[in-house]
């Protein structure tokens, strides 16, 4: 049993990232070719505080742990795997994995790059200094980087991992369906915060919080996301148990976030998106009605996410998580 992995459209991205509404969007289904994985060590050469704060998380931990702890043995028996680290089902999600000289090597848990994307070909051009800012900008995203800057982008990848889109893995391996509790800005804004750059492109010494219109478009770009990839989960349904259950539950929680979102401050595309998520049929092996509106949800999210800046979305300040609800503290240097 395989994941799906589906080719991201960079040049698609890119569009967006331009202010560009593209008519169709391609569902972003993350993917890491292991050719163009330079690594954490490359990363750390410049980034020496992000490389540290990572270093206390589970993303980084996984590697060493996962395949130890009891419950993946047990995942690994019911799923008649022998060796976790080699199979492609847990890599996609546990593991990052580089290819040099034809040989491929599990070289860290989740890693810099499974959520900015392989960088050999951004690498050089993301800090180029000959580039101006927008050059660097443009360039590395047309090369494939994950700029923070497109936030329904960047974000989806955490969806695509915190959600498990398998139902043999959920229902036969016992493995979790979906993160309990998973939100952008809770999960993004403790343990997992990496903000040390300065307005000029240089590395401070400070992990600052994010700005509070940032918090804004953070949350509820979660919530559409949340909708997305439940739909998809519901998409790929096919017996009623665990993971229908729970994949059906999600979708139910985030249209009714969204719909509370949408009371404090109405916008097209959210009112768009909840509609789309209460007329879809989340019944099983409905898969192309449920996989054509999560695509619908997609575009729309894309939408929202370029047009808004936050500004306007004041009226939810009282629904995003306070730093008391942070999952794990923000590493400090
Ligand atoms: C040779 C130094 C160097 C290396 C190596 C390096 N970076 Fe950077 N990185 C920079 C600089 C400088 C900036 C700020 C560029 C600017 O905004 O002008 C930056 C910015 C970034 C940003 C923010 C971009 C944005 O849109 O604001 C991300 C994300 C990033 N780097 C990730 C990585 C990752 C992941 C790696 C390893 C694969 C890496 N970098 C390796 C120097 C480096
Ligand atoms: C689609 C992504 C995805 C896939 C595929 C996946 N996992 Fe996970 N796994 C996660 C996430 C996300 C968590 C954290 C779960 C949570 O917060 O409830 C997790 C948690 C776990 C845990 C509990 C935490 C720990 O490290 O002890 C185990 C064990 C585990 N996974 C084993 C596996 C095994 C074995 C496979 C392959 C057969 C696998 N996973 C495939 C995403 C995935
Ligand atoms: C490539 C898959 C993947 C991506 C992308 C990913 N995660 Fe995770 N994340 C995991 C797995 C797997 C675990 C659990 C690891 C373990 O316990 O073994 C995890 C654990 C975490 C934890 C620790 C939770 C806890 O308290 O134990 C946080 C917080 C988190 N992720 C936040 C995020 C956020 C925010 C994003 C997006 C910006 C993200 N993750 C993207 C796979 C991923
Ligand atoms: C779990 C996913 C994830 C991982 C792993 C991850 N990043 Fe990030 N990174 C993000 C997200 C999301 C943002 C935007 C955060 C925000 O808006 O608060 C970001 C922002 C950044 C920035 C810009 C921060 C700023 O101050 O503007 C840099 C630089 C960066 N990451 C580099 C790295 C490096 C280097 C690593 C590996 C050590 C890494 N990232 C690992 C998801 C991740």
């Amino acid at each position: 049993m395989e994941i799906t992995r589906t080719p991201q459209c960079f040049a698609f991205i890119a569009l967006c990232a331009l202010g560009f509404s593209p008519l169709i969007a391609a569902p972003q289904v993350h993917e890491m070719d292991p050719a163009k994985v330079v690594g954490t060590q490359k990363c750390g050469e410049c980034h020496k505080f992000e490389v540290e704060a990572w270093k206390l998380t589970p993303h980084f931990k996984t590697f060493n742990d996962m395949h130890r702890s009891p419950e993946a043995q047990k995942i690994a028996t019911a799923m008649a795997i022998k060796r976790l680290k080699s199979e492609s089902l847990c890599l996609t999600c546990h593991y990052s994995v580089q290819k040099k000289g034809g040989v491929e090597d599990v070289i860290a848990g989740v890693s810099c790059e499974s959520c900015h994307s392989p960088a050999q070909d951004w690498l050089n051009l993301h800090n180029d200094k000959k580039l101006s800012r927008d050059q660097k900008k443009i360039k590395s995203l047309d090369a494939g980087m994950l700029r923070p800057e497109d936030i329904y982008t960047v974000a989806s990848n955490c969806f695509q991992c915190h959600l498990v889109p398998n139902e043999k893995l959920i229902n036969v391996g016992g493995h979790s369906a979906a993160t309990p509790g998973f939100d952008l800005v809770a999960w993004s804004q403790g343990m997992v915060r990496h903000n040390f750059l300065l307005d000029d492109g240089t590395e401070g010494k400070v992990n600052k919080p994010d700005a509070q219109n940032r918090l804004r478009m953070l949350f509820v770009v979660g919530k559409i996301l949340d909708v997305e990839f439940s739909l998809r989960g519901v998409a790929s349904a096919t017996q009623k148990a665990t993971y229908a259950v729970t994949m059906a539950q999600r979708v139910g929680a985030a249209r009714t976030q969204l719909a509370e979102i949408q009371k404090l401050a109405p916008t097209e595309e959210i009112a768009a998106i909840t509609e789309i998520a209460s007329s879809v049929s989340l019944k099983l092996n409905n898969k192309a009605e449920l996989t054509a509106a999560a695509n619908k949800v997609g575009e729309m999210g894309r939408k929202f996410a370029t047009k808004q800046t936050g500004d306007k979305l004041a009226a939810v300040d009282s629904l995003i998580p306070k730093p008391d609800k942070y999952r794990g503290a923000p590493f400090k240097p």
